[in-house]
């Protein structure tokens, strides 16, 4: 954990926050160490429309933030807030980011430990919405949580928590739809940590839905044959996740 921002440091990262026209989300460096300013998202009428209000969105988002830092979970401090920011320290490279760039064996500590830290939230009654590599941190040696919405929340339902899990499974295979070790690994520190009996209820979950995967060949063909950069293979990711879960 980095030493708390000075107070020089934290009115720099409050009146860069509050500046017009700035990105989304932004990394900035001061002092040797690095911060993320997190801003409402500005959408289109159309994305407003099938997203809601922005502002309202972000409020929400605060404060889900604020409810599982609350209750104890691996979440990025919040350095500073307000109603159109907020200011987390750095938290290490995503999960995504590792399974590319780490070698090999860290690759393995950083999914066994996002398994792990997935099932810790689980146990303290909490869900993320829609786990996504990208939006896990790994520093070498703690999982963070990153971009809570629709979905968080901090009174969970088993099904919320299901599909947490089926979620961060199939998105790991999304970067790389074959079998590996890392998801293994992922599974592995799931189970290990799994104190709900929800790795068995996301089989049964599994053995239900299992026809979504003879549903969608075809648009996993197209999506092997005829997508070969796509960035996130969702459709690839898809039976390579029921098989992982047994069904
Ligand atoms: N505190 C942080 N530490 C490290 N990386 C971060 C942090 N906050 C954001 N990021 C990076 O920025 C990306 C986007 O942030 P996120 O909160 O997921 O916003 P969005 O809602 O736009 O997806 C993340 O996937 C991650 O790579
Ligand atoms: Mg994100």
């Amino acid at each position: 954990m980095m030493a708390p921002p000075t107070s020089p440091v934290l009115d720099a990262l409050i009146a860069r926050a509050a500046m017009a026209d700035a990105p989304r989300i932004e990394a900035v460096d001061l002092e040797g160490q690095r911060y993320w300013i997190k801003r409402p998202e500005v959408l289109s009428l159309r994305w407003r429309l099938q997203k809601g209000n922005p502002a309202r969105l972000f409020a929400r988002e605060r404060r889900i933030h604020r409810a599982l830092m609350a209750r104890g979970a691996p979440v990025p401090p919040i350095l500073a807030e307000g109603e159109g920011y907020l200011v987390l320290p750095d938290s290490g490279p995503s999960l995504e980011a590792t399974l590319t760039d780490a070698a090999p064996d860290e690759r393995l500590r950083a999914c066994r430990a996002a398994g792990a830290a997935l099932a810790g939230l689980h146990a303290l009654g909490l869900a993320h919405g829609r786990p996504h590599p990208r939006d896990l941190c790994w520093d070498g040696a703690r999982i963070v949580f990153l971009d809570f919405e629709r979905g968080s929340s901090a009174n969970a339902s088993e099904r919320r928590q299901i599909w947490d899990l089926v979620l961060l499974i199939h998105g790991t295979y999304g970067l790389s739809p074959r079998e590996t070790p890392e998801v293994a690994a992922l599974c592995d520190g799931y189970r290990q940590g799994d104190q709900r009996g929800l790795w068995k209820a996301a089989q049964a979950w599994a053995k239900r839905w299992r026809w979504i995967d003879p549903l969608t060949r075809p648009l996993q063909r197209y999506e092997a044959r005829h997508k070969p950069h796509r960035r996130y293979k969702e459709l690839l990711a898809i039976p390579l996740t029921f098989k992982r879960l047994g069904a």
